[in-house]
């Protein structure tokens, strides 16, 4: 990255870590999700949002203000989450079958919104993060064909490369749109974009897996990858 990008990213960064701060948001990823949502209209006053790779918490409280007291959101990540009012978490790893299963339980298909700000743990080898980045956006959409209710939504979060197109190979047939973002607050910072789906068709058009008598993990592992 040039000099000066890398400074106008640094500069962003700064911004919206003091802006987080002074607003008392846990993060500054908080205003990615504002800004999806201003731009998308992803929440709506009495959904239920399931929030993956949650912690510390910043999406949570966008969330949870944007839907209000008669809404439930409910958290899920491999970190403590500290408690926040009116919120469930789950410490919890989404590709262990115990985790889905938990997060099952808790919205039973009735779930209006999915959201996945997971990413792996960041090694040296780009297309190596990158595989593993849409792995967990494989497991987002695995929760989804569990929990989503029919026209439900969905945001998730991948790093830029060659294999989103197998990423989206999987999301076409399941939304009625699928759009790619990258809200202020992220642009020119790395390589993540955000995947905005939004009119989950549900069972019109994918078979819904069976959770009582599917124990093994999700089949789109990142195909002919070894990560
Ligand atoms: C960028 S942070 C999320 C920030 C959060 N959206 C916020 O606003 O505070 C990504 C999180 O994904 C979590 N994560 C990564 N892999 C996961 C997995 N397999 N299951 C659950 N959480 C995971 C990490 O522990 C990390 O806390």
């Amino acid at each position: 990255m040039a000099l000066h990008d890398r400074w106008v990213q640094e500069r962003k960064h700064e911004r919206y870590y003091k802006l987080a701060k002074k607003l008392n948001y846990r993060s500054r990823a908080s205003f990615k999700l504002m800004q999806i949502d201003d731009r998308f209209g992803i929440f709506r006053e009495g959904d239920s949002v399931a929030d993956l790779g949650a912690s510390p918490g910043g999406w949570l409280q966008v969330a949870k203000e944007r839907v209000g007291d008669r809404g439930k959101v409910v958290g899920v990540d491999l970190r403590y989450i500290r408690p926040m009012d009116g919120v469930t978490t789950i410490i919890g790893d989404i590709t262990e079958d115990s985790t889905m299963r938990e997060l099952t339980e808790l919205f039973g298909g009735k779930a209006d919104v999915v959201l996945s700000d997971m990413a792996p743990n960041i090694g040296g080898n780009y297309s190596t993060d990158h595989a593993r980045s849409v792995d967990l956006c494989m497991y987002a959409v695995a929760v989804c064909d569990r929990i989503l209710r029919k026209g439900g939504k969905m945001v998730v979060k991948v790093f830029m490369g060659d294999m989103i197109d197998s990423l989206l190979t999987e999301l076409k047939p399941r939304f009625r749109s699928v759009r790619i973002y990258s809200p202020d607050a992220s642009r020119d910072t790395s390589s993540e974009v955000y995947i905005v789906s939004k009119g989950f068709l549900a069972s019109e058009n994918v078979k819904l897996k069976d959770i009582a008598e599917e124990e093994k993990k999700p089949e789109f592992r990142a195909k002919g990858r070894n990560i």
